[in-house]
């Protein structure tokens, strides 16, 4: 019997959760909450769940200046350092959004993330998509902005420069990129001071993106899997009728049903055993817990963890259309398909 927390669920010691070795040898714990609400969860809501994960065990918290939740987050963590986790036991991290990617701007959203976070430093600090850009929240997928413009290497980096410099000041203890490709990826690597210490992706078992995925893994960069159950609450917009479930995929419900658990706790379970770092959201404290527990007990066999391998539909649901930057093009240009970066 252990201490039952404020939700009335058994808590899981953090001590318990897997975590994962970035290439300087940093551990971060291999499952995080994710406080994206869809544009549809309150900001207060998301700051509850964060409070009632961190009291369940969880020490990993996946924010982004763009989710409009980061100063009701912070008076989370607050809570949460109040209530005697030190700040060096969990870790955060948050996103410069596309219309911050100018130094200056950089610097002054990792402040101000940092000022509503109410936090002396981030764990990880994300460019949130290679492309300069601005589309108000909430928008159509329609919605074409007139600054929109393709990833340019030579911005990228200077953009990148400006990370680097957040980490020399100490403000940010690693640095990232995300919705990244492999040859932009290579581009970055090559030219970089500061390697990205990790890459946030799409990654559920719909979606398993194998070569970006050894890619990553190859050159040091540690894999975060968004969406790793597939979205179910992700906004309209983010919707297409080609769009598949893994939660409703026979074989996670077979492998589900032999475990006694719900079809998401197996996509949490195959995302940690296969080495990347799963932000589920939820503001469930019932579904929260189990993911978390998900990541911690009853681990899948080598025959399920091959035989969700073998479910894989390339099926990517944020597809990312409000970025495109010029008529006539389709959302695949976003994730450079042949290779060799989209030209402009
Ligand atoms: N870098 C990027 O560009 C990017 C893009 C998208 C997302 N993200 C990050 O990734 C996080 C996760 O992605 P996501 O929120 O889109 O998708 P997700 O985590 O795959 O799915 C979340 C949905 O699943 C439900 N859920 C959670 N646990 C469940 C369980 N055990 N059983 C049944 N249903 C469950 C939640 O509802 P309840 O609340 O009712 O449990 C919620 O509707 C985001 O919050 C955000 O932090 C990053």
């Amino acid at each position: 019997m252990g201490i039952v927390s404020e939700t009335g669920i058994q808590p899981i010691d953090p001590a318990s959760v897997p975590q994962m070795r970035l290439s300087d040898g940093t551990a971060m714990p291999a499952i995080g909450l994710g406080t994206f609400g869809s544009d549809s969860v309150p900001a207060d809501a998301v700051a509850a769940a964060v409070r009632g994960a961190a009291e369940i065990g969880y020490r990993h918290f996946d924010c982004a200046s763009v989710y409009g939740n980061e100063a009701a987050v912070g008076g989370a963590l607050e809570a949460v350092v109040r209530g005697g986790v030190r700040r060096d036991e969990f870790w955060v991290t948050s996103k410069v959004w596309n219309d911050r990617h100018e130094p200056d701007a950089v610097v002054a959203s990792c402040e101000q993330s940092l000022r509503d976070l109410r936090l002396d430093w981030l764990d990880l600090y994300l460019v949130h998509w290679p492309f300069p850009n601005f589309h108000p929240p909430g928008c159509d997928v329609s919605a074409r902005s007139p600054d929109a413009r393709p990833y340019v290497h030579e911005r990228f980096m200077r953009t990148w420069a400006a990370m680097e410099r957040l980490v020399d000041r100490g403000l940010v203890r690693h640095i990232g990129t995300s919705n990244m490709t492999v040859p932009k990826l290579r581009l970055v690597l090559r030219d970089a001071r500061i390697k990205p210490a990790a890459n946030e992706m799409e990654l559920h078992p719909h979606f398993q993106q194998p070569e970006l995925f050894r890619f990553v893994v190859d050159n040091g960069i540690q894999p975060i899997g968004y969406c790793p159950l597939g979205s179910p609450g992700r906004p309209e917009r983010d919707r297409t009728p080609e769009d598949t479930s893994p939660l409703e995929d026979p074989v996670i419900l077979n492998v589900a049903e032999a475990h006694g658990v719900h079809p998401a706790a197996v996509c949490i379970k195959w995302a940690v055993q296969r080495g990347q770092v799963p932000i589920p959201f939820s503001v469930n404290p019932r579904n929260y817990a189990a993911n978390l527990r998900a990541a911690v007990e009853d681990p899948l066999s080598e025959d399920e963890m091959r035989a969700i391998a073998g479910v894989d539909r390339n099926c990517r649901l944020i597809k990312g259309q409000v970025f495109l930057w010029k008529d006539g093009q389709s959302w695949e240009d976003l994730w450079d398909p042949d290779g060799t970066i989209t030209p402009p």
